[in-house]
């Protein structure tokens, strides 16, 4: 890892906070963000995913789906929202057990797709 001290040192505040906190990184591509959480988190999520270049909604949401089924959520249904995404995501992280998590959203643009709703439910998160 070479520099990054600032962002090294915001992410871990963010880490540390009483809080949940919710960080956004933006910046060019190949700049090195992905590159930059996974090594400040040696790769440890509650969850991640990655939205899909290029895709609509309801490839965006099948992809969100498999992740949570990855991490363990067996019965997460066919997801048609992302109200409902995200209402499974809760669903999710209530069952693991207490402490820091840390949820990894990674080309987050891409799931924004026209009308779907995508930042209305991620607020409501
Ligand atoms: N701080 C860093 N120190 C060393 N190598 C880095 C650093 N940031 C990025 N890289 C390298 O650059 C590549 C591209 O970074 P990546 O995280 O994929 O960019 P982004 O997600 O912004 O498109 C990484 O795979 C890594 O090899
Ligand atoms: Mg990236």
């Amino acid at each position: 890892m070479i520099g990054r001290r600032a962002e090294i040192k915001a992410l871990k505040t963010a880490y540390e906070s009483s809080y949940s906190e919710f960080v956004t990184l933006y910046g060019r591509r190949r700049i090195g963000k992905t590159f930059l959480v996974n090594e400040v988190f040696g790769y440890n999520f509650a969850f991640h995913c990655a939205g899909l270049k290029g895709e609509g909604m309801a490839r965006q949401l099948d992809n969100f789906r498999f992740a949570l089924r990855r991490y363990g959520h067996d019965s997460c249904p066919r997801l048609k929202s992302w109200l409902e995404a995200f209402f499974e995501l809760e669903r999710f992280l209530e069952r693991l057990p207490n402490g820091r998590k840390v949820i990894f959203i990674d080309e987050m643009p891409w799931m924004d797709t026209h009308k779907s709703g995508f930042l209305a439910a991620l607020e409501g998160f």
